[in-house]
């Protein structure tokens, strides 16, 4: 009878003991999620790893904008982009060139060209003609024959162009998707010319960039200082259509960074990169 009374007590005082122990246990978690919870708290307010600007110091990654935007200015101040006597001069639907503007050394250049007649798209500036006149040599000697299409256009010749894109696809807005308005064409720098293949009939459409003659431009072009100017996937920086036929001469140093770093003039100019 004392024994089974003890066994009892003992029964009873293990199981008391037992609900104590995890009791404490759960209140030692309790205490533990709340003092993480308030730390976290400490950590969101302490200002010292706040993400707000203090002591006049920026965040990481502001600090790095700045920095890649310096670096778009740097570039941008050695580049005579606004000189209209550059070949590096910048002309798009930001920046135009004045209605009289007209080069002082256009010259013809000697290239095979798709019609006969010897007018003013025949030119370029002398720099640009002569690279050009190179490039058609070096080509031609890896049997890629390439033509000229239109080179040099006048400030009233650009005028005409545009009001017959605008005549034919019924607004302003659309015409110049594809074709600039007077003083924004870089035809009127003398540093343009539309090239063709005989492949797609001499045209200047999408097709030419599907030809052997382009990807030979593509690649070649930067070694005598063109750039293929509107490319596909660009469109919202250049400001117009792909026009795989439009090569711009910038001079060999600009056309190969442009080509090396695939990227825009406008990008190379202004982006941060
Ligand atoms: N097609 C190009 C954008 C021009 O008109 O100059
Ligand atoms: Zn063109």
């Amino acid at each position: 009878m004392f024994k089974k009374a003890f066994l009892l007590l003992l029964a009873l005082t293990l199981t008391i003991l037992t609900l104590t122990a995890c009791n404490s246990t759960e209140s030692e978690l309790y205490a533990q999620q709340k003092q993480e919870e308030q730390s976290s708290q400490t950590e969101e307010l302490d200002p010292a790893i706040s993400p707000e600007p203090n002591n006049g110091t920026l965040p990481e990654s502001e600090i790095e904008d700045n920095f890649l935007l310096e670096i778009g200015e740097a570039t941008k101040e050695t580049i005579a982009y606004k000189d209209t006597e550059s070949v590096a001069v910048l002309v798009n639907k930001q920046n135009s060139l004045p209605a009289d503007y007209v080069p002082s050394d256009l010259v013809y250049v000697d290239i095979p060209f798709t019609f006969s007649e010897k007018v003013e798209k025949r030119m370029m500036r002398k720099e640009a003609a002569e690279k050009l006149e190179e490039l058609f040599v070096a080509a031609k000697e890896e049997n890629v024959v390439l033509y000229g299409v239109s080179g040099y256009r006048s400030y009233q010749t650009q005028k005409s162009l545009f009001a017959y894109f605008v005549q034919r696809d019924g607004s302003e807005e659309k015409a110049n998707q594809i074709s600039a308005r007077p003083g924004e064409s870089e035809h009127q720098t003398g540093l343009a010319m539309d090239v063709s293949c005989q492949s797609v009939n001499f045209g200047l459409n999408e097709n030419f960039g599907d030809t052997a003659e382009y990807a030979w431009l593509k690649d070649n072009a930067h070694h005598f200082g063109y750039i293929v100017r509107y490319q596909k996937g660009k469109e919202h920086i250049t400001g117009y259509s792909y026009e795989p036929w439009h090569l711009r001469y910038v001079g060999v140093e600009l056309a190969t960074a442009l080509y090396e770093q695939d990227l825009t003039y406008e990008e190379y100019l202004f982006l941060k990169i």
